[in-house]
């Protein structure tokens, strides 16, 4: 039987024993005898009776062990002109000054410390801070607005935020104080303390919360902090991700089955071995970079790039072979967003011949679909396996996944490969039956969900439970369609509500739409995920104007300026990321007779595929009328 399967079947036969052999390979304060506490289902937890520390297993048993001199961490920085190496003993320094700082700061054990930084070495110290003292970081994307920063801030309550003066993005320095100061004007919760980090590019006005960084870590300024021993179901971080809604979701991370699944991850399904150069090209900001850029690689003793740039123009679509090159860089993972930016720059992939990869082992490809054509080009140019792996930011690891460490598949363009052990992928038809293969349906996880996944959402049990586990009993709805076929590979063929996946990154419809309907002359707006060569998908949006003088009429100048307010609205409320591709004013929006928006159906029509109408639909001359506009006449009557 081959590695693969007999990993799999054993996972799902015995996860007891499957899961406390993995947790072997993490240091605990007190191992665990149990693994899976299954006395409250629907709500499972991992290790209840385990004590560990996240940023122990990071760092101090790599130097505990004789590997203080290893680099922990490279970051280059082709936007600022920086190159900077972190052993792991100096890694272990900042991170035991940074955790003394924070808890002179007053946070404590169970505080939440909301991170909004750009992509230094101080975001990880922070994080890796933060688990170091059992306190809750929550990392804000430092692309989200303030109006988005002040949401998250309210739902997590932080002690302390720790920002920069400035992020350093392609064309423009991005002032991310003043972003912190009127995300903390607009929330009811008023944090106690910033800690901000001053960058050269632009520094930022102290207030009278702020405290300095830099003054604060000064050697014997502050008592380096120890580790606290925490229960493995203790809270690591919240990390707010986009619903349907726009009020995000806090996913919630425990500390002990989250280092048990990381460590085996990148053992079984990265093929990584301790010493040698991963490269994880995302923002720490998402899920990506929580789990690859800073925890897991650290964990397996790896050396971890965190990379200040993008994939084209700092300076050049060759960067990432560069940093390949100059690193003996075995791994790298990325969007496909990234690859298709560079295959626009660099057609033939003549860049890569600059650059000695030949030690380059593996690419890995996650965030959203990997179309068919990018993993070709990307196989093509670098004659190294391209490898497909789908997930999200709820379950923190892979579903799904070529296990490149336990055994190598035969790739099939398109799909993620396989379902990883401990997840018991399952599609499911509309009456909540088993599809057959090859026929789509919903892709939903078999409960409970392995370690490392989310335990619930931060303070909402029942809005956990709502979102992924009412649809179908006993079962995780990830929210995203596809099928499996006849050998068991996982076709993810996008999401089925309205969440959108712009560039690898999530955003809602719902908080777009909110920023949209807030403009006086927006009766009510819908907006649709429209599919783009680059991005994968873009936000376009559909408003209706108020009725009534003003805005009847309008002339093209009118409408233009109008558009013009409509996409800075967005930028200002929700963030750049989510810059509207297009506005379109139309008459009405087609609806179902109970009020649905029938926004699936517009995005059909927009992307030209076939887009069956729904029969309760109220008003089946709507969608004709916008057949002109979304590019598309012809729909079918279904
Ligand atoms: N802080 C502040 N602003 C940010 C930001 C950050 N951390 N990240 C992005 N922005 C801004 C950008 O400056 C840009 O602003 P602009 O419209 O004023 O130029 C806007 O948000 C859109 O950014 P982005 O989506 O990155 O588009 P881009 O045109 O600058 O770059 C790509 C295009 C393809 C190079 C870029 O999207 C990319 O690198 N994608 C890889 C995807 C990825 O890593 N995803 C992570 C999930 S795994
Ligand atoms: P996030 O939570 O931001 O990581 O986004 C998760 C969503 O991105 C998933 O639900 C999918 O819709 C999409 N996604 C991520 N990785 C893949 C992949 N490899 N293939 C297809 N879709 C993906």
């Amino acid at each position: 039987m081959s590695s693969y399967v007999e990993q799999y079947r054993r996972s799902m036969s015995g996860p007891e024993g499957f899961w406390l052999d993995a947790a072997e390979a993490v240091d605990w304060f007190r191992k665990p005898k149990k693994a899976l506490d299954d006395q409250q289902p629907p709500f499972y937890r991992w290790y209840p009776d385990g004590q560990l520390n996240i940023c122990y297993n990071a760092l101090d048993r790599h130097v505990i062990k004789g590997d203080a001199d290893r680099t922990a961490l490279i970051y280059d920085s082709p936007v600022t002109d920086t190159k900077r190496s972190y052993s792991y003993a100096e890694l272990l320094d900042l991170v035991g000054r940074a955790a003394g700082v924070l808890r002179a700061l007053g946070v404590e054990r169970g505080d939440r410390v909301v991170v909004y930084l750009p992509m230094v070495p101080e975001a990880i110290v922070t994080m890796l801070a933060c688990a170091r003292i059992g306190a809750v970081h929550s990392v804000v994307f430092g692309g989200f607005a303030p109006a988005e920063l002040a949401t998250r801030i309210d739902d997590a309550q932080p002690k302390v935020i720790v920002t920069a003066s400035c992020g350093v993005e392609r064309s423009r320095v991005v002032p991310y104080k003043p972003m912190v100061d009127d995300a903390i004007e607009r929330a009811q919760h008023k944090p106690e303390r910033v800690l901000l980090v001053q960058r050269p590019q632009l520094e930022a006005e102290m207030g009278e919360r702020d405290i300095d960084w830099a003054t604060a870590m000064k050697p014997g300024a502050v008592e380096p902090a120890g580790c606290e021993s925490m229960l493995a179901t203790d809270p690591l971080y919240v990390l707010y991700t986009s619903g349907t809604t726009g009020k995000p979701k806090g996913i919630v991370r425990d500390h002990g089955g989250y280092t048990v699944a990381l460590q085996w991850s990148m053992t079984n399904v990265y093929g990584m071995s301790p010493g040698e150069v991963w490269f994880t090209a995302s923002d720490v900001g998402w899920v990506v970079g929580h789990s690859y850029i800073v925890y897991a690689p650290l964990i397996a003793g790896c050396t971890t790039v965190l990379f200040e740039g993008k994939p084209v123009g700092t300076p050049d679509a060759s960067t990432f072979w560069r940093i390949i090159a100059e690193n003996d860089v075995k791994a790298l993972f990325t969007a496909p967003t990234a690859f298709r930016a560079i295959k626009k720059e660099d057609p033939d992939g003549a860049l890569v011949a600059g650059h000695d990869v030949s030690g380059f082992r593996t690419l890995f490809m996650a965030g959203e679909r990997l179309d068919p054509d990018t993993w070709q080009w990307a196989t093509d140019k670098l004659d190294v396996p391209v490898i497909d792996n789908w997930w999200q930011t709820e379950t923190g690891w892979p579903i799904a996944s070529n296990l490149v460490g336990l055994e190598p598949l035969p790739i099939k363009p398109g799909s993620a490969t396989v379902p990883v052990p401990g997840y018991d992928v399952q599609i499911l038809d509309s009456q909540g039956q088993q599809a057959p293969a090859g026929t789509e349906g919903a892709v939903c996880i078999k409960l409970p969900l392995p370690p490392g996944t989310l335990p619930t959402l931060w303070q909402d049990d029942a809005r956990y439970e709502s979102s992924y586990l009412s649809a179908y009993p006993g079962y995780y709805l990830t929210g995203d369609g596809g099928y499996l076929d006849d050998d068991g590979y996982l076709f993810v063929l996008g999401r089925t509500d309205d969440v959108l996946n712009v560039a690898g990154h999530r955003l809602s419809t719902g908080g777009i739409e909110a920023a949209l309907a807030g403009h006086p002359a927006v009766a009510e707006c819908a907006v649709i995920g429209v599919a783009d060569p680059l991005k994968g998908q873009v936000p376009r949006a559909l408003v209706v104007l108020k009725a009534g003088d003003q805005w009847a009429d309008l002339d093209d100048a009118a409408l233009e300026q109008l558009r013009g307010e409509l996409g800075r609205r967005v930028r200002e409320e929700v963030g750049p990321i989510a810059t509207l591709q297009q506005v379109d004013v139309v008459a009405a929006l087609p609806k179902t007779r109970s009020g649905k928006i029938l926004r699936k159906t517009m995005r059909q029509m927009a992307d030209g595929q076939e887009a069956p109408v729904p029969s309760t639909i109220e008003d089946a001359t709507v969608l004709d009328a916008l057949a002109r506009i979304l590019g598309r006449e012809g729909t079918s009557q279904g």
